[in-house]
């Protein structure tokens, strides 16, 4: 089966092998770099970086704060699979290639997939700068029927009607806290649910009030596509969002949201992100 806008089980194992014949590298780690976090990427060794351009079948990123190269190497010792730069809603992707890069690391042999984002805190005890361990998701636009699983369902990737209520891998979730506070975090490490909505523009104040009352900690246009489909493959994921940013909650608030802000915390926090991540791969059992 193959889905209008969607690649074939073909399509994804033909990009897969393609990668596997120009690197020896074989990743059981994928990290994908949230705006402003390409650096987790330049943390790898002995590196082989492709740009998407020159990749069958994949996408090109257009945001800036985005490079477009998939790097290949080793996290101390570890072998790994970077995207520096991932692909959104609000380029005009089809849902399906937006996720795609997430079959392929599968088919790959990749086994856990650990995922970062940029995101506005709602959560009012929340600060700029703080980490957030996504435990759930809200999934708005696939309460409007944009799920990335739409389209007829290939057996060879997963099951029709995937679980979703075990989507965050809880003893990931813990590691990751007790890698914080031993890297002394603590104070900045926080839980939470996130929020997916298409973008590009942000939110508005009745928008984010009312996205804070569903229970929603943090609001961001990325991630959980790529949750889905990850699961749906069978692989083990882990994410957090850096908090760039406080969602303007209130009329008299003079803040207004804006991508710099967002850079600029990203660029911040980008020692302690790349620490927490590093250390989290080097911790985590791998089967
Ligand atoms: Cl405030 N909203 C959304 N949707 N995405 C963001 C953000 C806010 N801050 C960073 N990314």
């Amino acid at each position: 089966p193959k889905s209008d806008s969607g690649y074939s089980y073909e399509d994804c194992k033909a990009t897969a092998e393609w990668l596997k014949a120009q690197t020896s590298v074989r990743p059981l780690v994928a990290i994908v770099c949230g705006s402003g976090m390409g650096g987790l990427a330049d943390m790898l060794k002995d590196q082989v970086a492709f740009n998407y351009k020159d990749i069958p079948n994949f996408p090109q990123s257009t945001v800036h704060g985005h490079a477009g190269r998939l790097v290949f190497g080793t996290l101390k010792g570890r072998p790994c699979v970077c995207m520096q730069g991932r692909f959104h809603l609000y380029e005009g992707y089809a849902i399906q290639k937006i996720t795609l890069p997430m079959r392929i690391f599968s088919l790959m042999g990749v086994e856990t997939v650990i995922l970062t984002n940029a995101a506005g805190g709602l959560n009012q005890d929340f600060k700029v700068g703080d980490i957030m361990i996504i435990k759930d998701h809200v999934n708005m636009p696939g309460f409007a029927g944009n799920n990335p699983l739409t389209g007829p369902n290939d057996d060879r990737f997963g099951v029709r009607f995937p679980c979703m209520s075990d989507a965050y891998d809880r003893d990931l979730q813990q590691l990751a806290l007790d890698v914080g506070q031993e890297l002394g975090y603590g104070d900045f490490m926080r839980e939470g649910v996130y929020c997916v909505l298409g973008g590009p523009s942000f939110e508005t104040i009745a928008e984010c009030r009312m996205l804070h009352k569903l229970g929603a900690d943090a609001v961001g246009m990325s991630t959980v596509h790529e949750v889905i489909v990850a699961r749906h493959c069978g692989m083990r994921v882990f994410a957090l969002s850096l908090i760039t940013n406080k969602a303007v909650m209130d009329y008299d608030s003079e803040e207004k949201a804006n991508h710099e802000e967002v850079l600029e915390t990203g660029k911040q926090r980008s020692g302690q992100l790349e620490k927490l991540v590093s250390t989290l791969v080097t911790r985590m059992e791998h089967n």
